[in-house]
């Protein structure tokens, strides 16, 4: 347990205490494997382009790639990687809205995408990107999200586009860590932590 977590986190009103979920080695250990399966799609088509969405998916983002990368090395896909900015979170709630904060720098149109994303929550972030890629027309497209949270759920699965690879589902607690912030804290933690609330 990091010791910034020791005494808890205050969310508003609540008091809540933190769990690790999945230590940083378990992390890595992931994200080797589903680079290594990523690789392995994306031989046949020859390359890959990487839209990775910031904030949340920074180190995700920086590990799946150095992963791939190496892995490609040996199937002899090539790599190309862009950003993109949104925001839609408040607190511990999806407020559904997306905002973008910064754009793409290249058009997707006739690239193998792979859109790097942090967590699935609602979804409703990703089908709203998924959408405005489609619309340009990208040769194929695919997620990778290293968190997902099925019970919550609140769009049609179809919405997120045909492959979805995913890291570890998981229940619908709020987690912080490893990218994911509770307003703006905790992002840079190694592991990740789910928080819960004390009675
Ligand atoms: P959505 O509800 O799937 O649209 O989630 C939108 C974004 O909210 C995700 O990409 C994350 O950046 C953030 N988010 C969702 N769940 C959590 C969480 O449990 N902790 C921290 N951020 C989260
Ligand atoms: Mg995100």
């Amino acid at each position: 347990m990091a010791s910034i977590l020791e005494a808890g986190v205050q969310v508003g009103d609540t008091h809540m205490a933190a769990r690790e979920l999945f230590g940083s080695a378990q992390l890595q250990e992931r994200i080797r494997v589903l680079a290594d399966e990523i690789a392995g799609d994306y031989a046949e088509r020859g390359s890959v382009h990487t839209v990775t969405v910031l904030n949340g998916s920074l180190h995700f983002s920086s590990a799946l790639r150095l992963a791939l990368a190496e892995a490609n090395a040996d199937l002899g896909a090539t790599m190309t990687s862009d950003t993109i900015h949104l925001a839609s979170y408040h607190g511990t709630g999806s407020t559904g809205e997306v905002k973008k904060i910064s754009d793409l720098t290249h058009s997707v149109e006739g690239k193998h995408v792979l859109v790097i994303e942090d967590i699935i929550d609602t979804g409703k972030t990703l089908s709203v990107l998924v959408a405005e890629l489609l619309a340009q027309r990208p040769a194929s497209l695919a997620v990778a999200a290293l968190l997902r949270k099925p019970e919550k759920l609140a769009v049609p699965a179809e919405e997120l586009g045909k492959t979805v690879y995913v890291g570890f589902d998981i229940g619908p607690e709020f987690v912080i860590g490893y990218g994911l912030d509770y307003d703006g804290l905790y992002r840079d933690l190694s592991a990740i932590y789910a928080l819960a609330s004390v009675s």
